[in-house]
């Protein structure tokens, strides 16, 4: 395909921006079907124990109460692969706010009241919720998310790493951080007839379908579950979460519809986090800074309930040319909630640790910080010996540092003041993997000239409908309007989640072979088109079923100014720059939207966000959003995101990379590389908060 054809790389505007702005967007809540009834969920106040006996005679004796569904009353499920998705199918509390009732009610006010109503005698046992870099649970895990192996190994990483003549050994941490999308988790589920009906905030409901069916041992065409427009999910929603599974059993128990939307201080608990993580990175390297020996070492936790491995060594092994390196996740299971996806997975918490600990090398070396990442850059992948399939690190690198100014940069830490206020720069590569799953599509060509698409994609906020309009109208050569996208609801061809950075591409592929196929079928085609049209129909699981033997990654490089008021000790971010190498961008407009979302993502990780899992409770403390501060508008400064055009053949037809996550990877250590240069001082645990500041900056006099 050639850069000749429009509709790629046009900023093309959202197609359901409108419905949006004027409220005609309907999300997973707003349907009320008649007869519509509320559920709400009742979370367990212990840290580990067992359910004793449940009273539900006063819950169920309360005005509009229709039911209280317990471990005693609920259907019996097939086992699910996710184990959080199994409620209320025995008397086991794994951690505190795991769910152990469900009341059902007329009205959500009633239904609140009824779950407040049910009284649960526990019997608990201690509980462990406190990670440590010595716990006795700590193991070495098969893989880690991803699937990815969870040690790696090259060369003698002791040897050199003893013999280097420069040596930075630190240590990172980071608390639990929780995904919060501005929707919560919601489901409104209606069984009439033989089949059920789900409007479900999911980023992907052929997989809510297919889990609903193996729970509840129902064939999936007796399933429809739409998810047409979604509030966000970074992840959280990137797999079916109990709300779903409970939704359904109200329905099916009182044959009533019921909308079940999950209360904002249920969703640190129960719809996946950002495991906490303590990361060791060790680099040695020469005088000039070339890496000798690289180590990065990962501890993070687990719940009970299912093994969750936040991959965050993973992305060194393919950053720098090291010749001795060695990377390793351990992982214990505790008393508490069980982490899962979060914008960038292993990717986010791994290059922070890593690219911190490139500018304490790049410091102790004296080597300029975007010199010394140019110094380290690999010809070829330094893990598996592929060759990139395209890499721009150098480039984003070198225009960044062009863009920001990065030239007049004075080194020396601690001397810019105004004021109060010490600045200082920083910088920060960033990367993330290439993935791709298969999908399927059909795509229509009407008599009238018009053209219909049907996918389940999942648009969380994304504009995947509008990129797969352009997708599709490029292959089939007609002007966008002439195509109308079809995506949100599992009736459509099956298609994977919106995760993993991988939407566009895994959906697009079979957008862009249905509709090449259409268009062939129509050159064969002598005479008019039938009344009824042409219909064809593919997927894409020969063409996403091997690899090509490259090195797939997007590449980026993210530059911040910070100021840090010495007498408070606020950190502003004042600029954040980022530059991207990605494949095709294939609408700047909503491209644009992804990466300075990413970025103020990242922002929060570095200043405002943070978790505190409290011991004696085993939960999380900050469970709203008056006390997890994502950031505001007033926090987020002048924020420019750039791309670097890049010609990549190995990726799919449109030749494009992910960027939803990789905006996020970044942001953080280039904050705080640039807090360390306004001030000297070096934070090695996140967010940076003014108490956090202060002491160091005390201490350090
Ligand atoms: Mo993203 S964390 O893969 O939904």
């Amino acid at each position: 395909m050639s850069h000749s054809i429009p509709p790629l790389g046009t900023p093309a505007v959202r197609r359901e921006g409108r419905d949006k702005v004027i409220g005609a967007a309907r999300y997973a809540a707003e349907h009320t079907p008649p007869g519509c009834t509320y559920a709400w969920p009742v979370p367990a106040t212990v840290a580990r124990g067992s359910i004793v006996a449940i009273h539900t005679a006063e819950a169920l004796a309360l005005p509009g109460v229709l039911a209280v569904l317990t471990h005693e009353s609920a259907p019996r499920l097939e086992k699910p692969d996710d184990a959080t998705l199994a409620v209320l199918q025995d008397a086991h509390v794994p951690h505190r706010g795991w769910y152990v009732a469900l009341a059902v009610a007329e009205t959500i006010e009633a239904a609140r009241a009824a779950a407040d109503a049910v009284r649960v005698e526990y019997s608990p046992v201690p509980h462990d919720a406190v990670l440590t870099t010595d716990h006795h649970g700590l193991y070495i895990p098969e893989t880690a998310n991803g699937g990815e192996p969870a040690t790696s190994e090259r060369g003698d990483f002791d040897t050199s790493f003893g013999a280097a003549q420069v040596r930075v050994d630190v240590t990172y941490t980071m608390s639990a951080l929780h995904n919060h999308p501005m929707e919560p988790h919601a489901s409104t589920a209606d069984w009439q007839d033989g089949h059920l009906t789900v409007h479900d905030s999911s980023q992907g409901s052929s997989t809510v379908r297919d889990t609903l069916a193996a729970m509840f041992t129902l064939d999936p065409d007796q399933i429809t579950v739409y998810s047409e427009h979604v509030g966000g999910g970074f992840g959280s929603k990137g797999t079916p979460r109990p709300h779903v599974v409970l939704a359904t059993m109200a329905t099916l128990n009182t044959g009533r519809p019921v909308k079940l939307s999950l209360p904002r201080h249920h969703l640190p608990t129960v719809v996946g986090h950002r495991a906490p993580t303590i990361q060791r990175v060790r680099l040695g390297s020469g005088q000039d800074g070339v890496i000798a020996a690289l180590a990065h070492d990962v501890i993070t936790q687990t719940s009970t309930v299912k093994e969750f491995v936040e991959q965050a060594a993973v992305p060194a092994r393919i950053m720098y040319a090291s010749p001795n390196s060695r990377t390793s996740h351990r992982v214990t299971a505790l008393d508490v909630p069980t982490p899962s996806w979060m914008r960038g997975p292993g990717e986010t918490p791994g290059m922070y640790a890593l690219e911190s600990a490139m500018d304490e090398l790049a410091v102790a070396a004296g080597v300029d910080p975007v010199e010394l990442r140019l110094r380290n850059e690999p010809s070829i992948d330094p893990d598996t010996g592929q060759p990139f399939s395209s890499r721009g690190l150098v480039a984003c690198l070198q225009e960044g540092a062009v863009r920001f100014g990065w030239a007049r940069r004075d080194p020396r830490p601690g001397i810019r003041r105004e004021g109060d206020l010490l600045l200082g720069t920083g910088v920060a590569s960033a990367t993330y993997p290439v993935l791709v799953s298969a999908a399927g599509s059909t795509a229509h060509a009407a008599p009238d000239g018009s053209y219909r698409i049907r996918v389940n994609a999942t648009d969380i906020g994304t504009g995947a409908r509008t990129v797969l309009a352009q997708i599709a109208a490029a292959a089939l050569e007609v002007p966008l309007e002439a195509v109308t996208i079809e995506v949100g609801s599992s009736d459509l061809p099956t298609a994977p989640l919106a995760g993993g950075s991988s939407g566009t591409a895994s959906w697009g592929w079979a957008v862009h072979k249905a509709c090449r196929t259409l268009v062939d079928q129509l050159r064969e085609l002598t005479g008019e088109l039938p009344a009824a049209g042409v219909t064809v129909r593919v997927d894409t699981e020969q063409e996403t079923e091997t690899e090509p033997p490259y090195a797939r990654h997007a590449f980026g490089a993210h530059f911040a100014e910070v100021q840090v008021d010495t007498m408070s000790g606020e950190v502003r971010v004042r600029r954040l720059l980022g530059v991207y190498a990605a494949g095709r961008i294939l609408n700047p407009r909503t491209a644009r939207s992804q990466f300075i979302g990413g970025m103020t993502m990242g922002l929060g990780m570095a200043l405002t966000e943070g978790s505190t899992l409290d011991p004696l409770f085993g939960d999380f403390a900050e469970n709203d959003l008056a006390s997890y501060h994502v950031p505001a508008c007033a926090d987020v400064p002048a924020i420019e995101a750039h791309w670097i055009e890049e010609e990549d053949e190995h990726l799919n037809p449109m030749g494009s990379k992910g960027i939803g996550e990789i905006g996020t990877v970044g942001t953080a250590a280039a904050i705080g590389n640039a807090v360390h240069h306004a001030t000297g001082i070096r934070l090695r645990e996140l967010p940076m908060t003014p108490d956090r500041v202060l002491r160091q900056l005390l201490g350090a006099g």
